[in-house]
């Protein structure tokens, strides 16, 4: 494939940015806030946040990607005929993984709803192509929703939650979202241009979930965990914004340090394979069991790629008061790994009666689970 030119201006932007002694000023520069979240850690009732932030130049090369998009399409045969409007659906969605990080001296965020009006971001560097995050304490807050901004952000919320409840941690491909991962050429389409598409029965499911999971008044924090790159941040919150109203959280996705555009089709469904999958998605949970280590969480994942690998691990390392259930949407693709073989090897440890394995037709009867009173089956 011709993706040497492309990479080679992509890297003489990075070089000539990067030599560049002195943080750019802001007007020349976007930043994209993530969804936070919010937890108790003295028993005092003041809340820590944990929320994320990318600061990237505010002009992007956009012209190359055209180009490069449009021969992907051709790659997947995907809709060719009507090529010219999906790749400008696939622009915008895209947009962001053209986005160069930039360090910034300082970035404030402005705090609704909290004690604390104002945080400030740590600076970011090149190390970390400008992707920061902002630990702190901001006193008692009014809401369980407060939100944050930065400049001309969009405003986000952080959701805040109590030490104690139940909560669901949730992946996001072939788990609630139609995207094939297993398919290459249909996980470009489903994440390029096509509408998402959630899974059927899963917003009913995660909307009886919300009340169902409701103890002593703590509805229960909903936490959704994908290997994702967080460029797809925009794409995937709308997505969860139209079809999962009821259950929203916030969306941990992974920083992946992209910078040659071949990369991009590689990383979308869940970036990584194998053992840095699991690694990732396992380290992220760890994060969650630090900031709610007396929650307890059912886990919902699928079969198409580690989940029960990464569900297994967790339960193990963190316990089952922390992890109370595992629920593995099985899907129907001859390329996903199905057998009893797999299973075993991922759940060692995990007693039979906290897992619930179920295909798609099963989802509305996992309603019926009472998994506040102890059930996961
Ligand atoms: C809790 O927040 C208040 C301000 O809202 C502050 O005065 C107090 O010191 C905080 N407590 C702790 C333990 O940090």
């Amino acid at each position: 494939m011709k993706f040497g030119l492309i990479t080679l201006i992509w890297t003489a932007v990075l070089i000539t940015l990067q030599t560049r002694a002195r943080p750019l000023s802001r007007r020349s520069t976007s930043t994209l806030l993530l969804n936070g979240l919010g937890y108790q850690t003295n028993g005092d009732g003041n809340v820590t946040i944990s929320i994320e932030a990318f600061a990237h130049l505010g002009s992007k090369p956009r012209g190359s990607f055209t180009h490069f998009l449009t021969s992907i399409f051709h790659k997947f045969h995907a809709d060719v005929d009507n090529v010219g409007d999906h790749v400008a659906t696939a622009m915008k969605r895209l947009d962001l993984f053209l986005a160069i990080g930039v360090p910034l001296d300082k970035m404030e965020l402005t705090i609704n709803g909290c004690d604390k009006n104002t945080v400030n971001l740590p600076r970011t560097g090149f190390k970390n192509l400008g992707v920061v995050t902002a630990t702190e304490m901001v006193g008692k807050c009014r809401s369980s929703l407060p939100t944050a901004k930065i400049d001309s952000s969009e405003t986000v919320t952080i959701y805040s939650s109590p030490p104690h409840g139940l909560g669901i941690i949730s992946d996001i491909d072939d788990t609630i979202k139609i995207t094939d991962v297993l398919e290459p050429g249909k996980m470009f389409e489903n994440t390029a241009y096509k509408d998402p598409v959630p899974i059927a029965g899963m917003p009913e499911l995660y909307a009886s979930l919300s009340k169902s999971l409701t103890v002593q008044s703590i509805p229960p924090q909903f936490i959704y965990l994908s290997g994702s790159p967080f460029e797809l941040f925009p794409f995937l919150s709308l997505f969860l914004k139209t079809h999962f109203s009821a259950s929203l959280g916030p969306l941990f996705l992974q920083s992946l340090s992209i910078t040659d555009p071949a990369e991009i089709i590689k990383s979308l469904g869940d970036g990584k394979s194998g053992q840095g999958k699991i690694d990732y998605k396992v380290g992220q949970i760890k994060r969650l069991y630090g900031f709610y280590p007396q929650k307890g969480f059912l886990a919902i994942g699928d079969s198409g790629e580690k989940d029960p690998e990464v569900y297994g691990k967790a339960y193990n390392e963190f316990g089952g008061n922390f992890i109370r259930c595992i629920w593995i949407h099985v899907l129907d693709d001859r390329k996903a790994d199905n057998s009893d073989k797999r299973f075993e090897e991922a759940f060692k440890g995990v007693p039979a009666d906290r897992i619930r394995k179920f295909h798609t037709s099963e989802i509305p009867s996992l309603q019926k689970i009472d998994v506040a009173g102890g059930k996961c089956n």
